[in-house]
């Protein structure tokens, strides 16, 4: 990713973040998911009474992305904190938002972890999913 990109995903998650439906855990999420054509997707976390339904931020975006026609992608950044507070760390996405990413995202996937718009930390998506199961598995 470019310094621009960055900057754009960093301040679109922080953005997103503050439509996250948290009543339960009062915990907030924000992300944002680039495509490859450029398009960026924000999601956010959206929980439920029944708590087993809830979505995350990173799959919220990637499903909305994909159900407007994007399969490709490049990077995600991700900001997560307690509700009304700005993130006082870095929100690592949870096992499951890794395996859905794997579906659509090769190990270079780039993984923008968002604190503040000046304090990011950069992974991929092979550093934080070896060895995943992804398609090409089942063949
Ligand atoms: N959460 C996310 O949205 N993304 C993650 O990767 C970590 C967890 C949400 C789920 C739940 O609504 C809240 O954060 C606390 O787990």
């Amino acid at each position: 990713m470019t310094y621009e990109e960055k900057e754009r995903l960093a301040a679109c998650a922080l953005r997103a973040r503050k439509n996250a439906y948290t009543p339960y855990s009062h915990w907030a999420v924000g992300a944002a998911l680039l495509a490859e054509d450029g398009s960026l997707f924000p999601g956010c976390n959206v929980e439920n009474a029944a708590y087993g339904p809830t979505n995350c931020a990173e799959r919220t975006a990637l499903f909305s992305a994909v159900a407007q026609g994007k399969r490709k992608f490049r990077a995600i950044a991700i900001a997560g904190g307690r509700e009304e507070e700005e993130p006082s760390g870095f929100c690592p996405p949870c096992g499951v938002c890794r395996q859905a990413l794997a579906e659509f995202c090769g190990p270079d996937f780039e993984i923008l972890l968002v604190k503040s718009n000046a304090e990011t930390q950069l992974h991929t998506l092979g550093e934080l999913l070896p060895l995943a199961f992804i398609p090409e598995s089942l063949k």
